[in-house]
């Protein structure tokens, strides 16, 4: 299999050409924005439409009347009563992505084989990660239940963080994606996904709601370790097709 490190038919740079990037660079300097404005326009029209734009869709009401008075009392405290629930909806929509980013990289795993070091990850070792994020599913959808809440309604924060992930499920998904592109992929999303859980805990322990911090601590425990053998597997890849001792540049394991 070619690797993209590899050198080929790519003509992007500048030095490819000598004469051809002079008169590129006369070109850049003669050439007039082909609308008017600059910068300063720029910057203007998106604080104006910052200004007047709407929110990104809704909060879903209550869900049962348990949610009702849920809410009752937490805006009677002073508090958002559905900042929670658009945070958890956002969490469980993660979740649920990061099982299919795993599916996707497990399925095209086989297919560097060839591609060794001592750090490489198995499917074995995937699929375990896979299977706790499927079970962090299951840990939002009872916290969301627990305030009232629908798991099944797509929150602001939800459609949001969809699009965000959107270029890493790509990655994971290009059959042109090496390992080490798609294991950096889901480093890019046990990142995000690390900092989500603590926020949760965080944000559920000032709003009172200790039980629900209290069974997120695994959850967050979990991702810390994902990302911790993630990490590792991308340095253990890169190092070893640089040619680079792998175990002095591993991180330790927790
Ligand atoms: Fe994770």
């Amino acid at each position: 299999m070619k690797t993209p490190n590899e050198t080929g038919m790519n003509r992007t740079g500048i030095k490819t050409s000598p004469i051809d990037s002079r008169a590129t660079e006369a070109g850049a300097e003669e050439g007039e924005p082909t609308s008017i404005g600059g910068e300063s326009l720029m910057a203007a029209v998106r604080l104006e439409l910052a200004q007047q734009a709407d929110a990104v869709g809704s909060m879903p009401p209550p869900a049962s009347l348990k949610g009702v008075a849920k809410s009752a009392m937490t805006v009677l405290k002073g508090e958002s009563p559905t900042l929670l629930l658009n945070l958890l909806g956002e969490r469980l929509a993660f979740e649920r992505t990061g099982v299919r980013l795993y599916e996707a990289v497990i399925d095209k795993l086989p297919a560097f084989a060839a591609d060794g070091g001592s750090a490489r990850p198995t499917v074995a070792d995937l699929r375990a990660i896979q299977e706790d994020e499927l079970r962090h599913v299951d840990v939002v959808r009872r916290a969301i239940e627990t305030l009232g809440g629908d798991p099944t309604a797509m929150t602001p924060a939800a459609d949001l963080g969809g699009v965000s992930m959107s270029g890493v499920l790509q990655v994971a998904c290009d059959p042109r994606a090496q390992l080490a592109d798609s294991l950096h992929a889901l480093l890019t999303a046990e990142l995000v996904d690390n900092d989500g859980w603590e926020l949760l805990i965080q944000l559920a322990r000032g709003l009172g709601q200790e039980e629900i911090a209290q069974s997120f601590a695994q959850a967050r425990d979990q991702e810390h370790l994902h990302l911790v053998r993630i990490r590792a597997w991308v340095m253990s890849q890169v190092m070893r097709e640089a040619g680079v001792e792998e175990s002095a540049t591993l991180p330790a394991a927790t």
